[in-house]
């Protein structure tokens, strides 16, 4: 179903150039050269660095005779202080682009100080809220290189950065702050042990169905969406069982990336308000709390728009042949709930989350922005009724 809103107006705007194949980071030096950056600053986490990811990056960029520096103080929930010494890092060694190895954390921040450099200023005077600056340049020249499959941070217009202060994740964004290049190698992804593969993978499949189903869908923003779906459903569970299984994580990548396209330059929903609030409180994993969070906000949703749901079940590989439109709306909530079991994501309560925290979290994830597009009414209620169903 088209809304209405949608047919008065709106874009679609994609500044990144996308790469993907199986070994292509060994290339990375030539995109560098394309973007005419001389002293790349290298941004990843020390994970990252242990596991020899940020390997192949610094073997082709010595190939090519290019200077680097690395930057690895990026942690999980990257906040202000890590921007900021990151920018501090960048400006101190006359660096001229930007590589962001890693997951979500890393191109978040590698985004931040981006932002920083080219603005002059804090990124936290750039946050998307009212009373706020917008972004009005664009940022260095950045190339993303994910080793997850999942948040699609790799070719999406935002990012999150931590605000202790509010114990608060925020958001900046737009064109301006989107990847130069995606380089995307699936072999990058073997080492990902199950748990994080599973975490990443229902982000991924979570951006999806949240993108497709929200209020500022669109069509293009809704093809890249199912076949996200697709793909997660069809790849994810043998990515989590068989790490090694290259075409699984070829198709994971590609979810994740799809996903992340359909972020469009707007939000995501109801699952994306409730986690993001959750990682300001407490410090889950953003994968682990939206495979715990997914299929209960699902189980509310789905009637504020049922023929989207059929179609995401139909994605899923559920056989909807001779149910009605809401048999088959209910079937992609069994089939998420089915595929979080699956993979063994943990629960809620597995996390850390108590019940006496839902009132608190309830009213915080009523304030996220993303409230906003969620495809059903939902107010600080519904958010208690979604927290509630996560501990039966
Ligand atoms: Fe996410």
């Amino acid at each position: 179903m088209l809304r209405f809103e949608q047919m008065q107006g709106n874009a679609f705007e994609l500044p990144t150039k996308i790469k993907h194949g199986i070994g292509i980071i060994k290339d990375i030096a030539e995109d560098v050269k394309d973007l005419k950056v001389t002293k790349p600053l290298i941004v990843a986490d020390p994970g990252v660095i242990d596991a020899k990811l940020i390997q192949p990056v610094e073997e082709s960029l010595k190939a090519a005779g290019i200077d680097y520096k690395v930057y690895d103080g990026v942690t999980a929930d990257p906040d202000l202080e890590v921007v900021a010494n990151g920018t501090k890092m960048y400006n101190q060694n006359n660096c001229d682009g930007l590589i962001a190895v890693g997951g979500g954390s890393s191109m978040d921040t590698a985004k931040a100080i981006g932002v920083e450099v080219s603005h002059g200023g804090p990124v936290l005077e750039y946050e998307a809220a009212e009373g706020k600056k917008p972004l009005s340049e664009r940022i260095p020249p950045l190339v993303t290189v994910p080793t997850t499959a999942g948040t699609g941070r790799e070719v999406t217009l935002w990012a999150v950065i931590k605000d202790p202060a509010r114990e608060f994740k925020f958001n900046t964004g737009g064109p301006l702050i989107a990847a130069h290049v995606a380089v995307i190698d699936p072999e990058l992804h073997v080492s990902m042990p199950p748990h994080i593969t599973a975490g990443t993978g229902m982000d991924a499949l979570c951006h999806a169905i949240e993108c497709y189903t929200c209020h500022y869908a669109q069509p293009t923003t809704d093809a890249a969406a199912l076949l996200a779906i697709e793909y997660a459903g069809k790849y994810l569970r043998r990515a989590v069982a068989n790490g090694q299984d290259i075409e699984a994580r070829y198709g994971m990548a590609m979810s994740a990336m799809l996903a992340g396209i359909s972020y469009g330059s707007d939000s995501a929903g109801a699952v994306h308000a409730m986690t993001q609030t959750l990682g300001g409180i407490i410090p889950v994993p953003h994968g682990a709390a939206v495979a715990a969070t997914t299929a209960p906000v699902m189980e509310y949703n789905w009637i504020g728009d049922p023929h989207k749901y059929a179609r995401i079940a139909q994605a899923l590989g559920v056989d909807t042949f001779g149910m009605d439109v809401h048999e088959a709306a209910r079937a992609s909530v069994d089939a998420v709930y089915q595929l979080v079991e699956d993979i063994d994501a943990p629960t809620l309560s597995e996390l850390g989350v108590t019940e006496d925290m839902i009132t608190r979290l309830a009213q915080e994830a009523f304030n996220d922005p993303q409230t906003v597009g969620n495809p059903r009414d939902i107010d600080v209620e519904g958010y208690e009724r979604i927290y509630r169903s996560c501990f039966e």
